[in-house]
């Protein structure tokens, strides 16, 4: 175990969390119970907006920044976890309250912790990340209401298709047998995400625009990471019945939508939070990926960067310009 070790750290900077790279030690991180050893970490919108400066996440100073643990336990004071043990962490506050991933060692609480499923090594769990977790709990929230396993006729909507959540919420309802429609901005990502699964694509700018709110029926769902005007005409175009599960809010965090897909179609829209989800959800959202998510997919989406290079990375995010998922090497 080397002693000293680089981490992005947020301090305060007049009055305001500027990220920066900083040499800690084990004495720097705070007295939880396991010291996990950190592989890999990864890059999600909310990584972005810390590092750009952009959203407010770090709610204490100074703040080790990064959402996302892949390693191994290196230290346990807790009879949960032994010295070896591979894990995984996603949320739980980390950058927010609690000190995070972008460092090659973090100490954290036992209960936080998932065994690394057996499908996947750490790089390939961050390559998924919260984004790709997220994507699970939003297709295990549509089937659980239950209308999408009986429509599959009709076209599932993914918003923000070509970004983190929407890559892998494509990839997860096509292996499922999901006529899958992909909402982008980009076309030059349409090969990209065919070959991930989509069959139908729709202009972003097309559910941009001022809601209709309540126009013809088109899909038995959708997963929705942008928020705003988007969200509200997927809601108004979703059939009687069907179900929207909302985790994002890449374009607003405004909702300007018509309750009558609600109360005239039975529409749900179903709320996704990845950060505080119970264990019970978490593993079962990894459960499906390890079943689901075909590693040659997930590697067609993935980019491996450097710790070093996440000032620029963070700014690539938020300006919508990052394809699929990035993974960090908290050791470069
Ligand atoms: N609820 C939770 O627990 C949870 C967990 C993870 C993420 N999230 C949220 O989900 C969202 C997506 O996260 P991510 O990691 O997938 O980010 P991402 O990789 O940046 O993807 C977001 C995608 O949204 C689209 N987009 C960006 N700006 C837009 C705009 N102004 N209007 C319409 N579409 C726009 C882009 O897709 P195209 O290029 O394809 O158009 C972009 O790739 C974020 O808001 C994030 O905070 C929430």
């Amino acid at each position: 175990m080397s002693d000293v070790f680089t981490a992005y750290v947020f301090d305060d900077v007049d009055g305001k969390p500027k990220g920066g790279f900083k040499t800690l030690t084990l004495a720097d991180l705070p007295d939880l119970d396991v010291l996990v050893e950190i592989d890999y970490s990864s890059l999600n919108y909310k990584d972005g907006l810390a590092i750009t400066g952009k959203g407010r996440i770090a709610r204490r100073l100074p703040m080790v920044g990064g959402i996302d643990i892949a390693g191994t336990v290196a230290e346990s004071r807790s009879p949960e976890w032994k010295p070896g043990d591979k894990v995984v962490l996603n949320g739980w506050g980390l950058s927010e309250t609690q000190q995070g991933a972008y460092s090659r060692y973090q100490r954290v609480k036992a209960e936080w912790l998932i065994p690394l499923p057996d499908a996947f090594s750490t790089l390939e769990a961050m390559a998924v990340g919260t984004a790709g977790y997220t994507a699970a709990l939003c297709v295990d929230a549509l089937e659980d209401w239950g209308f999408i396993q009986n429509n599959k006729d009709k076209e599932i909507v993914v918003t923000g298709a070509a970004g983190g959540v929407g890559s892998v919420a494509v990839a997860l309802l096509a292996a499922r047998g999901y006529r899958v429609t992909a909402a982008t901005g980009r076309p030059e990502t349409h090969e990209y995400l065919a070959g991930l699964g989509a069959s139908g694509f729709i202009d972003r700018t097309e559910l941009a625009e001022k809601p209709a709110t309540f126009a013809k029926e088109r899909f038995a769902g959708g997963v929705d990471s942008v928020g705003g005007p988007t969200l509200a005409n997927v809601l108004g175009q979703t059939f009687y019945g069907g179900a929207v599960a909302a985790c994002g809010l890449a374009s607003s965090s405004d909702l300007p939508a018509s309750v009558l897909p609600f109360i005239l179609r039975g529409v749900a829209l179903l709320g996704v939070d990845s950060v505080m989800a119970p264990r019970a959800k978490r593993e079962r959202a990894w459960a499906r990926l390890a079943r689901d998510l075909d590693k040659a997919k997930l590697a067609a989406i993935t980019t491996v960067q450097p710790m070093s290079e996440l000032p620029e990375l963070g700014a690539a995010i938020v300006a919508g310009k990052t394809r699929g998922r990035v993974v960090i090497d908290v050791q470069k």
